[in-house]
């Protein structure tokens, strides 16, 4: 099979080998490097997958987790956001903003996301522009008067409301209260780079015009094709009426109790790359172990609980930021048993969902084949 020596192994089980080095094959392979041709039984080390044997003996290859868990602590950054301020009077990048690195990645705080903590001070604008990297903003520390304008419309930041700009959406911040505004950026930059589809614009100037406030409305103003009736906030005092709905359904043994932000549009996901749930562990909550081939990245809202992975714990409380890589094998759990602890998270899923690479595994399906979710696809608007 192209190249590969297929051989029997001592206990006759089937497997795949790289040929031994001769010179003849060593001067066929340089003959093919001047042509820009590589054989594909050269080994690709670039490429980290975990090798294994399945119950015959046959060869197995799965993932491995890009990056490693981490917790970047709300009490250990908010000091640097701060210092930030005082250490860029205006800031150049019209954003100032700290993005969450993965220790063990290069970039991005997974293999297709990653998040950063922004802070706008009072009076400030991070002026308009439009990127083709889809994004979105988790509010912490914001008000009345702090909002994003979204293609002319003004969405205001209350704290734990998700704002989304989406792809090529024209956007600009702004801060008209006499406190710090910080929040949660979620964007697809490691996506879109790694498929080379980066596209960005400056508006030319600070701020766009504003056609009125945030009413989504299902009527507009005639000829404005394009313009999609879609919200773009999500408020918190509306998600936790949900949950408050929902404190009486069953719970997931692995999840909790979960629910998704939908695109009303088309059902799905709020962003063609991005899914976003609030994930609630009831007090006393300890998950079973779970994991799927989806990265994700949570917000703390509420409560105090710790993340259990094969190598190590992470703790985590109210407004810590926490990165589970993809096919990370974890475990949620609520150190409370008075409070529920509640999270934002963000998610790939929708990606590896409309390519078919989605699986998921969890003491229930270890020992079946990979299950694929019911999983609502975001079509393009
Ligand atoms: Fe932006």
């Amino acid at each position: 099979m192209g190249g590969a020596v297929n051989r029997t192994g001592p206990e006759g089980e089937f497997v795949m080998a790289t040929p031994q080095a001769n010179p003849l094959l060593s001067e066929l392979e340089a003959r093919m490097a001047a042509h820009h041709l590589r054989g594909q039984w050269q080994a690709d080390a670039n490429r980290p997958q975990k090798v294994g044997k399945g119950a015959n003996g046959q060869v197995q290859i799965e993932p491995v987790p890009a990056g490693v868990p981490h917790v970047w602590k709300w009490q250990e950054v908010l000091p640097l956001l701060r210092s930030a301020c005082e250490a860029m009077k205006e800031s150049h990048t019209a954003r100032r903003a700290m993005v969450f690195t993965n220790p063990a990645l290069q970039r991005g705080t997974t293999q297709t996301m990653l998040a950063t903590f922004q802070i706008v001070p009072p009076g400030e604008i991070a002026w308009a522009h439009r990127h083709t990297i889809n994004a979105l903003r988790f509010s912490i520390k914001g008000g009345e008067k702090v909002f994003t304008v979204v293609d002319g419309r003004a969405l205001v930041m209350e704290p734990y409301d998700l704002i989304l700009t989406p792809g090529w959406c024209w956007h600009d911040h702004h801060n008209e209260s006499d406190q710090d505004a910080i929040w949660m950026d979620g964007l697809d930059v490691p996506l879109t780079l790694a498929l080379n589809q980066s596209f960005f614009e400056e508006l030319g100037e600070i701020a766009q015009d504003r056609r009125g406030e945030d009413v989504p409305s299902l009527l507009r103003p005639a000829g404005e094709r394009g313009v999609s009736a879609r919200p773009y906030r999500y408020p918190w005092k509306e998600a936790l009426r949900a949950v408050q709905a929902q404190s009486r359904e069953g719970v997931d043994p692995c999840h909790g109790r979960i629910l998704e932000y939908v695109n009303p549009s088309t059902g799905g996901a709020v962003l063609p790359t991005v899914n976003c749930q609030i994930q609630v562990l009831p007090p006393g909550f300890e998950g079973e172990r779970f994991r799927h081939t989806a990265s994700s990245i949570a917000l703390v809202i509420e409560g105090e609980g710790k993340t259990v992975f094969d190598d190590r714990e992470l703790e985590w409380g109210r407004n810590d930021s926490l990165v589970i890589p993809n096919w990370c094998r974890h475990r949620q759990i609520n150190r409370s048993k008075r409070e529920p602890a509640i999270l934002f998270t963000m998610s790939d899923t929708p990606i590896l969902a409309a390519l078919g690479f989605y699986r998921s595994e969890s003491r229930d399906s270890a020992a079946a084949s990979p299950s694929v979710p019911a999983f609502k696809l975001s079509a393009a608007e």
